[in-house]
């Protein structure tokens, strides 16, 4: 009976390696594959082993190796489209880790670093922060508010045109706004087709994040957040304070100084 052991960080492990593996298996004739984790990894040796046993939960061809590492009997397995997943590519995850990759949002991080400039993600990690500060605050779900935060900037470094060609398909009544607004409808888009968002409060709040127009308590959230992380240098305790208190108050605070340093600083009429 053959079998044969690769050897991969599987941070995480993905869709062409299972792929890869099941062929070599099929071609090959082998009864066992065994899949040896890495010591190496962003995500430490357990979790990814974790990640590995549900991805091949489907294969009784597909084992994790529980061994000690021993390169004279090990493959090593091309690994680089675990890079892609990390920056941004959930889909192309193993299908058995799809979900717990968005849900639990392990890479996040990563992904983030990928898709926005330093100091765009560092403003994203400063919303989360204020957004689970304020989801606590209101006893509601505040993991979810900090993947909200995280999340709501992701395709604002798309250029106007590739932005555009989604808006044209999906909010072609809101291009008549200016394209810093574009981002609040492109990034549900692209985070429900790749990295398979289906959390409804967190796309909707992203949706409404710039112009203030959603009504739910995370749509809020998302908003004061955005506005008063403490990145951005100036006091906000005001808003801070008011906001735990009530986030609809909060909210309204927030919008009319806004539109009040739109007004004196921008000359803007709103
Ligand atoms: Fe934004
Ligand atoms: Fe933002």
């Amino acid at each position: 009976m053959k079998t044969c052991i690769v050897s991969a960080p599987f941070d995480p492990v993905t869709n062409a390696e299972i792929r890869r593996l099941l062929n070599a298996a099929k071609v090959n004739g082998f009864r066992k594959v065994y899949l040896y984790v890495t010591e190496e990894g962003i995500l430490p040796r357990a979790q990814r082993m974790r990640m590995v046993s549900l991805a091949i939960r489907p294969w009784r061809k597909l084992e994790l190796y529980k061994g000690k590492d021993n390169p004279a009997n090990m493959i090593p397995l091309n690994s680089a489209s675990e890079e892609i997943v990390r920056q941004g590519r959930y889909d192309l995850a193993a299908p058995g880790i799809r979900k717990l990759l968005i849900e639990e949002g392990p890479y996040l991080n990563e992904t983030l670093d990928h898709l926005c400039n330093p100091h765009r993600a560092a403003h994203s990690r400063s919303v989360a922060m204020v957004c689970r500060q304020l989801a606590e605050a209101h006893g509601m779900d505040a993991e979810q508010a900090w993947r909200a935060g995280m999340m709501h900037d992701m395709t604002k470094a798309f250029s106007d045109e590739a932005n555009g060609k989604i808006m044209k398909v999906y909010a072609p009544e809101m291009m008549e706004y200016s394209p810093k607004v574009w981002h609040s409808y492109t990034a549900p888009v692209y985070l429900y087709h790749y990295l398979g968002l289906r959390d409804r409060k967190i796309l909707e709040a992203i949706r409404h994040h710039t112009l203030a127009d959603g009504t739910g308590d995370l749509d809020r959230i998302l908003y004061i957040a955005d506005k008063i992380e403490p990145s951005r240098g100036y006091d906000s305790t005001k808003e801070m304070e008011l906001s735990i208190q009530d986030l609809k108050k909060g909210a309204e605070l927030v919008l009319a100084e806004s539109k009040q340093y739109m007004r004196e600083k921008e000359g803007l009429n709103v």
